[in-house]
C-alpha cells in the first residue's frame, strides 16, 4: 500500500485516452490512495462522471460556479486538500491554459490556486505534441517545476505514429509514488546548461580533428542535475556515451555550433562546461576529400583558434549564469593551471582532472577531480563518473540555495 493515506486530486481532461483514467483510479485506490476527481467539459465527452464517482467513491467535481460545491468544499480548499494534483490525461488545451495561467473552468482554476505539486500526463496527437506552441508550453511548465510523465511513443488512435500516447497507468502510478515519496527536489524550477563530449572539427568531408572524450562525465552531470529537479539542456558533441532521457538534448559537431547552442539555451541558473572542446579548427576545411597523389606532399593544415565557450558564457553580462562551472583537463601541474583558468575565464568553479595517458580517465568510467572554488582547492577521491556528478550536483544545489 505505497499510497496509504495519500490524497490525490485527479483532473481528467478531454482526450481519447481519458478512458485510461478509470484504470489509473483503480490502481491508485489499490495502492491505498484516496482519489478526488475533477472532470473538465472536454473530459466529460469521453468518460462519465458516474464511472469516476463509482471508482473513487466520491462526488466528482466539474462546475466552478456550483453553489453546492462551493458550500461543501470551495475550489481553493479542493486545490489544497490533496497531497498531489495529477492531470491525466492532460490535453494540449489544458496544458496551454496552465502555461498561460488561464482559469476559466474548475480544473484550470484549481491548477492556478493549488499550493501542491502538479504532475501532468500529456496525451494528444503527435502533431499537437510536436507543435511549437505545445513545446513552448511544456518548457514553461517544466521550468515552473511541474512534473511530467510520458507521453509514450507508438500507434495513435488517429492512425498516426509517434510520441503523444498517454503513459500507461502503471507508469503514471509509479510517477505519482515517486513524486509523493521524494521531498521537494532542491533544483526544481532551476535551469541548467551542461556541455559534454568532444567536438569534431572537419578537415574535409570525411576527416576531422577530435579527442578521446566519451561524454560520460558531462552526460552524468546532466542526469544528476535533472535528478535533483533541474530543467537541463545538454549540448553534446559527438559523444559515444548514451545521453540521459530526462534532459533537453541538443546535438552539435563543432565548437562553433556548440557555442551557438549554448547561447540559445540561456538564461540558465547554472552552466557546467564539461565538453572537451577542440582548441583549434582547420582554417578552411576542404569542400571535397583531400587526395593522396603518388609522390605528392601531405597537405599542410593551418589551424585557427576556436571560440572560447567557457569564457564567452562566463563573461559578465545580463545572461551570465549565476554559477559557471568549467572543466580543466590537464596532463601536469593541474592545480596551478586550474586556479589560473578559474580567474582568467571568470568562472566560479573549476573541476580539474588529470588526463595523463596512463590513468584511463579520458574515455574511462572513473574520474579523480579537484574542485577549485573561490574558497580553495578540494581533492576528491577517485570515484565513478556518476558519483562525481552526484557530488557536484549536490554542491550546485547548495550553492544556488544560498
Ligand atoms: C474524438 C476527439 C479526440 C480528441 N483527443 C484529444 C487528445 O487525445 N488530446 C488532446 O489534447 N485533445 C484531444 N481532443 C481535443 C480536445 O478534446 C479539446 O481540445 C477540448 O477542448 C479539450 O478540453 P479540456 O482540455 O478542457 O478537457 C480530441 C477531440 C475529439 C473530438
Amino acid at each position: 500500500m505505497s499510497l496509504s493515506g495519500r490524497r490525490i486530486l485527479l483532473i481528467v481532461s478531454g482526450g481519447i485516452a481519458a478512458y485510461k483514467a478509470l484504470e489509473l483510479v483503480r490502481l491508485l485506490r489499490r495502492a491505498g490512495g484516496e482519489v478526488r476527481a475533477v472532470l473538465t467539459a472536454g473530459g466529460a465527452q469521453f468518460v462519465t462522471a458516474l464511472s469516476l464517482q463509482a471508482l473513487t467513491e466520491h462526488k466528482v467535481y466539474s462546475e466552478i460556479f456550483s453553489l453546492t460545491d462551493e458550500s461543501e468544499m470551495g475550489h481553493i480548499q479542493l486545490s489544497r486538500s490533496a497531497d498531489l494534483v495529477v492531470v491525466a490525461p492532460a490535453s494540449a488545451d489544458i496544458l496551454a491554459h496552465m502555461a498561460a495561467g488561464l482559469c476559466n473552468d474548475l480544473a484550470t482554476t484549481l491548477l492556478l490556486a493549488t499550493d501542491k505539486r502538479v504532475l501532468v500526463a500529456p496525451a494528444m496527437n503527435v502533431r499537437m505534441w510536436q507543435h511549437a506552441a505545445t513545446v513552448a508550453n511544456m518548457a514553461t511548465l517544466r521550468e515552473r517545476g511541474v512534473l511530467v510523465v510520458g507521453p509514450d511513443e507508438g500507434a495513435m488512435a488517429c492512425n498516426e505514429w509517434g510520441p503523444g500516447r498517454l503513459a500507461e497507468p502503471p507508469a503514471i502510478l509509479a510517477a505519482i509514488e515517486t513524486a509523493l515519496a521524494a521531498p521537494a527536489l532542491p533544483l526544481a524550477g532551476r535551469r541548467a546548461l551542461v556541455t559534454s563530449g568532444p567536438t569534431h572539427e572537419p578537415i574535409d568531408p570525411v576527416r576531422y580533428l577530435a579527442n578521446r572524450s566519451s561524454g560520460r562525465q558531462g552526460h552524468a552531470i546532466a542526469a544528476a542535475l535533472a535528478g535533483l529537479g533541474a530543467d537541463v539542456t545538454l549540448v553534446s558533441g559527438p559523444a559515444t556515451a548514451t545521453p540521459p532521457e530526462d534532459v533537453r538534448l541538443v546535438r552539435v559537431e563543432t565548437a562553433t555550433e556548440m557555442l551557438r547552442a549554448c547561447q540559445a539555451a540561456l538564461p540558465v541558473d547554472v552552466g557546467v562546461f564539461a565538453a572537451a572542446v577542440a582548441d583549434w579548427r582547420v582554417a578552411s576545411a576542404a569542400g571535397t576529400k583531400l587526395k593522396k597523389t603518388p609522390g605528392g606532399a601531405p597537405p599542410e593544415l593551418q589551424l585557427v583558434p576556436n571560440p572560447d565557450i567557457l569564457a564567452t558564457i562566463a563573461a559578465a553580462g545580463p545572461s551570465r549564469p549565476r554559477l559557471v562551472v568549467g572543466f580543466a583537463a590537464e596532463t601536469g601541474d593541474l592545480r596551478a593551471y586550474a586556479e589560473d583558468k578559474r580567474r582568467r575565464k571568470n568562472c566560479d568553479w573549476i573541476v580539474a582532472n588529470d588526463v595523463g595517458a596512463d590513468d584511463g580517465i579520458m574515455g574511462g568510467s572513473e574520474n579523480e577531480v579537484c574542485l577549485i572554488t573561490e574558497a580553495g582547492a578540494e581533492a576528491w577521491p577517485r570515484l565513478r563518473k556518476e558519483e562525481v556528478a552526484g557530488r557536484l550536483a549536490e554542491r550546485i544545489a547548495t550553492a544556488l540555495a544560498g
